[in-house]
């Protein structure tokens, strides 16, 4: 049986896979900042290391065969972190983006997309067996960008609201990424990952007030408006990247894959399944 070690289960996407991995049985361990912290399964050993102390990877890495990692620690970190990976895991399941599926929400350059082709080139020429998993946007975004206006009164106000995505529930992304863990057959593999349906920001909005039975009022705001508004909630770097890409992807339907099917060999959940298991965040 694989030893696996997830790199960022305290976050999103890799809570969820340390989850499914505990309920499997899998042999696995969580390098977490700060064991106190973390509220993981009781299955799962923790062991302390962050990736911008690469010395802290030797123990965290001792005896592991397959690396789960989300990376979203310094450029200046990568390489020398990859070394060690590489140098005791034979294969590695990286949470990246997709960086070469042409659609326009996904193709204006930036600083992240970078870093990202930085760690897949690093990675491809590291000897590792690997697999990219590739999600699209996350329906958890919604926590970020919405709950805090919908917790405060009836109104959210956005930009690009006719803007389409196809927002993924994480543990869709987790379930392929466990498949990618555990079995063989996926080396090389390149997952390109959505939710199940495209969907407008607003509708993605009003489906919010449809679950949690609030009417919201939704007002569009300016891309200029929407920055300095947004700069309170994410950095600088994010915002940017952000506005155009939904300016880029304006008029266009959300880039939709079967793949979580394919993989997991169960339907992606719809962005309405994922806001009803959310519905506390979004009440006052
Ligand atoms: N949001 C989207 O729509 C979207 C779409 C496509 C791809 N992505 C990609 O998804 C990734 C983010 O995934 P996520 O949302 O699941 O992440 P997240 O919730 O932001 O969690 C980040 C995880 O990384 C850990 N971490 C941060 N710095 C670390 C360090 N120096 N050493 C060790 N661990 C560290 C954090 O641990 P602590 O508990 O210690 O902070 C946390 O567990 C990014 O690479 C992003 O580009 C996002």
């Amino acid at each position: 049986m694989n030893r696996i070690l997830v790199i960022g289960g305290t976050g999103t996407v890799g809570s969820q896979v340390l989850s499914q991995l505990a309920a499997t049985g899998a042999q696995v361990r969580a390098m977490v900042r700060d064991p106190g912290a973390a509220r993981l399964p009781p299955q799962v050993a923790v062991v302390r290391g962050d990736l911008t102390l690469p010395e802290t990877l030797n123990s965290c890495l001792d005896g592991i065969d397959v690396v789960f990692l989300v990376w979203t620690a310094p450029a200046a970190a990568v390489a020398p972190a990859l070394e060690r990976i590489a140098k005791h895991a034979r294969r590695i399941v990286f949470l990246s983006a997709p960086i070469k599926t042409a659609h326009p929400l996904f193709q204006e350059p930036n600083p992240l997309r970078a870093m990202v082709e930085q760690i897949e080139s690093l990675i491809e020429t590291s000897g590792l067996e690997w697999t990219f998993l590739r999600p699209g946007m996350y329906a958890a975004n919604a926590l970020n960008w919405w709950a805090p206006q919908i917790r405060a009164g009836d109104a959210v106000r956005w930009p690009h609201l006719a803007v389409p995505t196809a927002p993924i529930d994480e543990r869709d992304i987790a379930a392929v990424a466990v498949r990618a863990l555990c079995e063989e057959g996926h080396a090389g593999a390149e997952y390109v990952l959505t939710g199940p349906q495209s969907l407008s920001q607003f509708d993605q909005v009003s489906t919010i007030g449809r679950v949690i039975g609030r009417s919201m009022r939704i007002e569009e705001i300016s891309p200029d408006e929407a920055r300095q508004e947004l700069l309170n909630i994410m950095p600088a770097g994010a915002v940017s990247m952000l506005l155009n890409a939904w300016a880029a992807a304006s008029g266009q339907p959300a880039f939709v894959t079967s793949t979580v099917r394919d993989i997991t060999r169960m339907p992606a959940r719809a962005f309405a399944d994922w806001v009803t298991d959310h519905a506390a965040e979004f009440r006052a």
